[in-house]
């Protein structure tokens, strides 16, 4: 077997290789190792072309270019203006070394602390700094940046920053993403212990933690100013991921006691003993939300069609063919508290199922008469009692989707719909990533790309809040 070591690499890739060596705070021998291990995880991308391939752009031009891809930027790390920010370069690099996509915003206040380029370069992107940043406003938007992630991390807070934030101003990025954000928000407050017990501080922040703001920290100790002591000292970065993780993983026992049906995958409509009508479902979406549910403690009845995947474990199974079963089963396994119809149903069987093995005759085709299925997902949210307190249903579209799901949703009387756009370039149908417009009575949510399993994630994780709010 041929042998290579760092010393007989071009002297271009080893300095590229040195820099990023320096940047992850490892040896170079290490940094191959590293690449190595992450392109044989990889089978799919672990080309030999997009392991040796050096990175071209510079920093601006790299974060405009970066695809959209499943899994992709979930956390969104604002940068506030105190001496713990250079802590924050610490946290940059223990949220991208657990796989975490990261977005990094400074305040202007941060910059006196940090630069943008030492950040952006342990973020391998550059940071965003300013509200009317043109660039970066055409290409991204605070808006859409601060409702594409899963948790917006404030670390440090800061007293100016959590002020800003308990009042609903937005005049510069990062009061204006905090405002505009649907995610979580975990802040890490960071100040003198005089300003946190400051009872403006403390009016702030209770203000803050009823709106259901989430907070690590701070703790008490030594200050940056020499002979300060007291609580104050922003939390370690490690302590910082954890919070953040645990706000990423669906808790066990966020839906304790909730009674769920979920519908999942094709149904099978025969036209005589070997032939059917199908769709191209394959169930990893309902399976996810399912399995999602019952890992947060849900009782979850699974009511599913024909799949190859297996049956979530914890999950009640109930396996269906027609569309017809699929409604009778969904009626005997209520009452419950949710409802997601994530199968695809037939919409329509033959009028007559054939007993025998239809044969071609040699001449005319047969004609095939069909008629429409019942409606599942709207026969349950227009009932008048046993409805489930909240109704969700899907939406497979291929034009138009945001418009179609709109009139689905009030057509069906369902609460919410989570529209997806099905056509065969998408690869979501059969595919294990899923693009999610969230369509409620009040509005509509765009979420990025994401797997199937996070898709289910999210969506337990709103439904959780959903009940909390109507409890
Ligand atoms: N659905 C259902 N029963 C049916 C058809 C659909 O329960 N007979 C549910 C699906 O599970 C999904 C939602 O209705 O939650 C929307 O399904 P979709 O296939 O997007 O729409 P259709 O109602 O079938 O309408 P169309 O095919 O015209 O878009």
């Amino acid at each position: 077997m041929a042998s290579l070591t760092v010393r007989q690499l071009d002297d271009k890739l080893k300095k590229l290789l040195r820099l990023r060596a320096a940047r992850h705070g490892r040896s170079m021998e290490d940094e191959v190792r590293t690449i190595l291990r992450a392109a044989a995880d990889e089978p799919d991308r672990a080309t030999p072309d997009a392991v040796a391939a050096p990175r071209p752009s510079p920093l601006a031009a790299r974060q405009e270019s970066q695809p959209h891809a499943a899994s992709e930027k979930k956390v969104l790390l604002i940068i506030g203006g105190g001496i713990a920010a250079y802590k924050s370069l610490d946290l940059i690099r223990r949220l991208r070394e657990r796989g975490l996509g990261l977005h990094v915003a400074m305040t202007d206040a941060a910059q006196e602390f940090i630069t943008p380029l030492s950040a952006g370069a342990i973020n391998d992107a550059r940071p965003y700094t300013d509200l009317f940043d043109p660039v970066h406003e055409l290409s991204v938007g605070h808006i859409r940046l601060a409702r594409s992630v899963h948790t917006v991390v404030v670390a440090p807070a800061t007293a100016d920053l959590i002020a800003k934030m308990a009042n609903g101003h937005a005049d510069d990025l990062a009061s204006a993403i905090l405002l505009a954000t649907t995610a979580n928000i975990l802040l890490a407050p960071a100040m003198n212990p005089h300003m946190w017990a400051n009872k403006a501080t403390r009016r702030n922040m209770a203000q803050l933690i009823a709106d259901g703001v989430h907070v690590i920290g701070p703790n008490a100790g030594e200050m940056a100013e020499s002979g300060e002591a007291g609580v104050g000292r922003m939390a370690e970065p490690l302590e910082i991921v954890a919070a953040v993780q645990a706000l990423l993983a669906p808790a066990p026992g966020l839906l304790a006691g909730v009674r769920m049906l979920v519908t999942s995958g094709p149904t099978h409509e025969p036209i005589d003993p070997v032939r059917y009508i199908a769709n191209r479902s394959s169930g990893k979406q309902g399976h996810a939300i399912a399995e999602a549910a019952a890992v947060c403690g849900a009782r979850v009845t699974l009511v599913s069609g024909p799949v190859n995947v297996p049956d979530p474990p914890g999950v009640h199974v109930i396996k269906v063919e027609t569309a017809r079963e699929m409604l009778s089963a969904v009626e005997q396994a209520l009452p419950a508290d949710v409802a997601v119809f994530a199968a695809a149903v037939a919409d329509w069987r033959t009028a007559t199922n054939s007993q025998e093995k239809i044969k071609k005759s040699g001449k005319q085709a047969p004609e095939l008469m069909l008629v429409e299925n019942p409606d599942i997902l709207s026969s349950i949210a227009h009932l008048t009692s046993n409805r489930p307190k909240l109704v969700i249903g899907f939406a497979a579209e291929t034009e138009h989707v945001v418009e179609h799901a709109e009139q689905k949703l009030a057509r069906k009387n369902c609460d919410w719909i989570l529209a997806n756009d099905v056509s065969p370039e998408t690869g979501i149908m059969g595919g294990d990533s899923n693009t999610i417009h969230l369509v409620t009575r009040t509005g509509v949510e765009h979420w990025p790309p994401q797997t199937k399993t996070e898709v289910a994630s999210e969506l337990v994780a709103r439904i959780a809040q959903a009940l909390r709010t109507t409890r």
